[in-house]
């Protein structure tokens, strides 16, 4: 297969709950991705985000990447991983330095984020990130970029995002044996944000919730930086086996009649409207009404949009969501829910897809554009954010033999580390 060397290339890898996706990219002169390729096999071998079975793993990531290839001649050797799962904590910590030279230099900014990491993070987790969320120069708050403030004391707030060292090992053990590299390791939603959210929505306040399979991940931004993430252990496949058992059918029928009549608000889906649904067992077809089925939904439906509701109220975040809530992920394409939402929240709700803010990807953009694929796509602008001047530098010297291959920045160096540390 050719791998267009003139063109830098980027692939994202989503290892979500019931899917697993591999998009690539190209890297246009201008810093904007273009999607060449983009392949997804359903996977069995995931609970939650977890991996309880290798094999399956290993063979849907395999496809997927098969896939991907194929539609793009390009070959993935590299992939930015996302990763999302009931095994995922995150908590807030603080850090204090003196400044050294009375004026905030990169250096101090950096030794306030060690002092803040610098808590106890028990042996079984790994860190996947520490982000500051925000600083302060001599009890001055507020501030997002300290660098050239005169003072003495250096003050950070920052939210730490840990995994199960197990649940994360076992994931890339995944990712090696389907002969993939590693580029850098990113949590789910923190990617699908690049891809859905616009900068206003961060500054005035968001929150995001990518609605997969198993989980809901969510993600907080207060003035323009995340000050919260978490996972709610409920998902997509909820809804299907609450109607698997409601309506007596098998759970892939089940599967499809939600996502061709399923509604979260009974009450919008008309009284007569009936729809056939396959019996168990080789047992005859029955026509039920579709009201009936948005019935078996809604409660599920409110259950899941309450604990995200309890989840935002908990974080104390609340006042400061000024953009309302936006829905993402497969699960919130459900019909009715942005509309439950907003009953829910009481605030404003839309559903976010990639590529509807600003025009940071082009390509194949009509295979990605549903919700389900935000994360996908994030983790490509994700890995162009994070590799400082890699793909840029592999414009500029279209020679270069290994594209994805040297520059990587000091936290993925770490990734590569813990990588080979369990290898
Ligand atoms: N049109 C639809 N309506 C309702 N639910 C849907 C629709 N399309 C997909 N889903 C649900 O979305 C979930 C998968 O979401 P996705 O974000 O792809 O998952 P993950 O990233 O967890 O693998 C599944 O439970 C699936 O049933
Ligand atoms: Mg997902």
């Amino acid at each position: 297969m050719n791998n267009k060397r003139s063109q830098p290339v980027i692939a994202g890898l989503d290892i979500g709950s019931t899917k697993v996706s591999v998009v690539i990219g190209t890297v246009t002169a201008d810093s904007k991705i273009e999607i060449v390729g983009v392949g997804t096999a359903p996977n069995t071998g995931i609970r939650q985000g977890i991996v309880v079975n290798i094999e399956a793993t290993t063979e849907s990531i395999k496809k997927a990447r098969e896939e991907a290839e194929l539609m793009s001649g390009y070959q993935v050797e590299e992939v930015w991983v996302g990763v999302s799962g009931s095994h995922i904590k995150s908590f807030d910590s603080k850090g204090m330095v003196a400044i050294k030279n009375k004026e905030v230099g990169p250096q101090d900014v950096e030794r306030v984020i060690e002092a803040a990491k610098a808590v106890a993070v028990p042996q079984d987790r790994t860190v996947l990130h520490v982000i500051p969320r925000e600083y302060k120069v001599d009890g001055q708050d507020g501030i997002l970029d300290p660098i050239g403030m005169s003072g003495i004391r250096l003050e950070a707030s920052v939210h730490i995002v840990t995994a199960s060292q197990t649940a994360l090992s076992n994931n890339l053990k995944c990712i090696e044996r389907a002969g993939i590299k590693v580029a850098g390791v990113v949590l789910d939603q923190l990617a699908s944000s690049l891809a859905v959210l616009s900068e206003d929505e961060k500054a005035l306040g968001v929150c995001l919730v990518d609605m997969g399979g198993g989980t809901c991940n969510t993600v907080y931004f207060v003035n323009g930086s995340v000050a919260h993430t978490s996972i709610i252990p409920l998902g997509g496949s909820h809804f299907t086996h609450d109607i698997a058992i409601g309506l007596r059918t098998p759970q892939i029928a089940a599967e499809e009649i939600k996502k061709k009549y399923g509604s979260a608000m009974a009450s919008l889906v008309s009284e007569n409207e009936t729809i056939e649904v396959e019996g168990v067992g080789g047992r005859k077809p029955r026509v039920v009404l579709r009201r009936d089925l948005a019935e078996v939904i809604e409660p599920r439906a409110e259950e899941t949009l309450q604990l995200i509701q309890n989840d935002l109220r908990m974080s104390g975040l609340s006042a400061f969501m000024g953009s309302g809530v936006v829905l993402t992920g497969g699960a919130s394409q459900l019909e009715g829910l942005v509309e439950m939402g907003e009953f829910v929240f009481d605030t404003p709700v839309r559903r976010g897809s990639p590529l509807t803010v600003g025009s940071k990807v082009g390509g194949l953009i009509e295979v990605v554009k549903s919700p389900a694929y935000s994360d996908a796509v994030g983790l490509l602008l994700y890995g162009l954010k994070n590799s400082g001047k890699k793909y840029q530098s592999a414009h500029n010297n279209s020679q270069s033999e290994d594209i994805l291959g040297d520059s990587f920045n000091a936290w993925t160096l770490k990734v590569k580390s813990f990588f080979s540390d369990l290898f």
